[in-house]
């Protein structure tokens, strides 16, 4: 088990979460996505709304790190681990991405699911 409930309290309670991807040169990307949570106890969805970048750079190579903190309670952790991208028509899309798209609600759709096979947890 990766993902436990201390894990999950900090997701749940971090307002966003910071992916670190890299594209085929090494060149780091870090952006902030706010539509994430964990899914089972190793892996993490977040929603790709508007990353054509992370999206882009995960293809060419799937090592990431994700990392979040709760800002009232100091305390985070950076995720490390292998990421794919799940499109829309894939059969899983709708079970992995169900909670990325009850907290994204209509507004804003969902156009691939980021998924992130957690391989290392670090507090922060
Ligand atoms: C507070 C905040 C939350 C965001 N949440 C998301 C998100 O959940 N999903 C997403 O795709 N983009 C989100 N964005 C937008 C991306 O961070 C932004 O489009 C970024 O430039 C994408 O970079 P990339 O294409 O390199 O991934 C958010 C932006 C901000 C400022």
């Amino acid at each position: 088990m990766k993902i436990n409930e201390v894990v999950r309290l900090d997701i749940r309670n971090s307002v966003l979460c910071w992916l670190a991807t890299v594209d085929d040169q090494g060149t780091p990307n870090v952006t902030p996505k706010e539509i994430f949570t964990s899914y089972g106890d190793d892996r993490v969805v977040i929603a790709d709304i508007a990353s054509s970048g992370s999206v882009r750079n995960v293809q060419a190579q799937p090592k990431v790190c994700v990392s979040f903190v709760d800002v009232f309670r100091q305390r985070g952790f950076k995720l490390t681990g292998r990421a794919k991208i799940v499109q829309q028509q894939d059969p899983s899309f709708l079970e992995l991405g169900a909670e990325l798209l009850r907290m994204a609600g209509a507004d804003f759709p969902i156009r691939n699911i980021i998924c992130v096979e957690v391989e290392q947890v670090a507090r922060i």
